[in-house]
């Protein structure tokens, strides 16, 4: 249930948000939360937050760089102190790094956060994405990226589904088709 946001839809006049709490996209490297939120964040008139551009930001350096020196553990240290402070904002438009859900106090304050929306996303459509460039330092040193993917999503797809008020696939699917369904979707909370 959304409370405190208030989207109102009407339809061929677009969307009035009066909100004050925020819309936050989870799902895998390459679900597309980033051309999604985008464009989400537009349509409902709120600010777009990209954690992991804003990590990056903030760290003054890439996030393999962050890989690099500190592991994983320390860009997660990075993430989690990130995430608590983004969804203390009202009415943003949230996207996040595939690997948020990992911690158990993130999953916590996701859901206290705002509506949290899952991407779900084939491997094959995954892979159609990451392979476009954008580096990604757990794919770094993987033989076969899909089977990483995989491994990934399987160990990864229960704790987005524990956190997420409801699921888009984006399969496929223009990113413009996918925002309407999530409008929808905030609508129906
Ligand atoms: C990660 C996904 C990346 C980024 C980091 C770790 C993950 O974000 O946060 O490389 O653990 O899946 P995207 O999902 O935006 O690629």
């Amino acid at each position: 249930m959304i409370v405190g946001l208030r989207v109102v839809l009407c339809p061929g006049v677009g969307v009035r948000d009066l909100g004050v709490r925020n819309v936050i996209l989870i799902g895998p490297m390459g679900s597309g939360k980033s051309a999604v939120g985008k464009q989400l964040a537009r349509a409902l008139k709120l600010p777009f937050v990209d954690a992991d551009i804003e990590l990056e930001q903030r760290a003054g350096v890439d996030i393999p760089l962050i890989f690099e020196k500190e592991g994983e553990a320390g860009f997660r240290v990075r993430e989690r102190e990130l995430i608590a402070e983004l969804v203390g904002r009202n009415g943003i438009v949230l996207s996040t790094g595939g690997g948020v859900v990992l911690l158990e106090e993130n999953r916590r304050v996701l859901r206290a956060g705002g509506v949290v929306v899952y991407l779900e996303t084939s491997v094959a459509q995954q892979l159609a994405r990451v392979r476009r460039g954008e580096n990604r330092p757990l794919l770094a040193n993987a033989p076969d990226v899909g089977a990483r993917l995989a491994e990934l999503v399987s160990h990864r797809e229960p704790l987005y589904a524990e956190v997420a008020a409801f699921s888009v696939r984006t399969d496929g699917r223009r990113v413009r088709d996918v925002v309407q369904e999530i409008l929808g979707q905030l609508h129906g909370h």
